[in-house]
């Protein structure tokens, strides 16, 4: 059977390795810094997914695997080295389930002879305590068009979620990062929901951030639409009251911010391409010295 661990088993990583154990084709470890004592995957639908993955807590137990399924926050990936020096060797592929553009910049150099694939992660997920998560929508990811991609497409069939290859991927992540830009920095840094994109400065600002990233990506050689930034705040305002972003919920409970593999990437960007970035660097900015304080409030 094919052997996989997951790195991160918060709410995507833990929707992913419940999925691929129902999927019974594949030997799943969750690789924890705690123990979770299962899963329970409440789905859109309000039936839920229960899953004993075996957990395991000390990386000095666990040899090399096909599949590492890393999803800990982009910030946290060094911390996870440990896991994956003792997980990684010539015959393993290391999947990114993170936000952003810089996947195998954080990760290759962490990962050995291993080879690295990096996803665009459309999973809608709320860790509500520890291994109880909540599904907002169909889980989907986007991988490069390769052979790594459709053998990580053939892993995840029959688990629930559902893995798209594009041609395109620098596209996919770009378009992703150009909606991230706005959504987690403006309400982890208000601490207000989506409604707060209906403020006309705040939907200026939404605006500013978008088309920034916008030119970064187009100059990185993304194809996206010259009005994206009017659609990506559009989207914003249309979403349901009660929605945030995971940046919001880290900032609510205190936790470190992943500000810099968002803002930051589209301001190192610029910065090597030469595109002005005003707006991503102040907020990235403002988001350093909240994520360093810790404190909501
Ligand atoms: N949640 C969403 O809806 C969503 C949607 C799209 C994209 N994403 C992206 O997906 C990625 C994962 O996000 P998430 O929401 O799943 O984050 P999360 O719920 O905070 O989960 C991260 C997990 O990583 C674990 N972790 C951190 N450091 C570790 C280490 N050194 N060793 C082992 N485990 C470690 C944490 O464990 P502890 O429990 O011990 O802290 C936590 O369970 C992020 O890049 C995020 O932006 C998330």
């Amino acid at each position: 059977m094919t052997r996989a661990a997951v790195v991160g088993v918060g709410a995507v990583g833990g929707v992913v390795a419940a999925g691929l154990m129902s999927a019974g084709r594949v030997e799943v470890t969750a690789c924890v810094r705690s123990p979770l004592g299962g899963l329970r995957v409440l789905r859109p639908d309000g039936s839920a997914l229960e899953a004993s993955v075996p957990e395991v807590t000390d990386p000095a137990e666990m040899s090399a695997v096909e599949w590492v399924v890393l999803a800990t926050k982009a910030h946290q990936t060094a911390a996870a080295q440990p896991w994956l020096s003792r997980l990684c060797d010539a015959g393993t592929r290391v999947v990114v389930l993170q936000n952003g553009v810089e996947h195998r910049e954080r990760v290759v150099p962490l990962a050995g002879a291993a080879r690295v694939l990096p996803a665009v992660v459309e999973i809608s997920a709320e860790s509500r305590s520890r291994g109880h998560i909540r599904l907002f929508d169909q889980p989907r990811l986007t991988v490069p068009e390769d052979d790594d991609g459709a053998d990580f497409a053939a892993l995840c069939q029959g688990s629930g979620i559902e893995v798209t290859s594009t041609s395109d991927f620098v596209t996919a992540a770009w378009s992703k990062l150009c909606l991230n830009a706005a959504n987690g920095a403006v309400t982890a840094l208000t601490m207000q929901r989506m409604p707060v994109f209906a403020n006309p400065r705040i939907t200026q600002l939404g605006l500013a951030l978008v088309e920034e990233a916008r030119q970064v990506a187009t100059a990185s050689g993304a194809r996206l639409p010259e009005d994206l930034a009017d659609r990506v705040i559009a989207r914003l305002r249309a979403m349901p009251p009660e929605s945030g972003s995971s940046m919001l919920w880290d900032r609510l409970a205190g936790r470190e911010l992943e500000y810099d593999a968002r803002n930051g990437a589209v301001v190192r960007a610029g910065a090597r391409l030469g595109i002005p970035t005003p707006y991503n660097e102040a907020v990235t900015a403002l988001l350093e010295a909240v994520s360093a304080s810790g404190n909501p409030s």
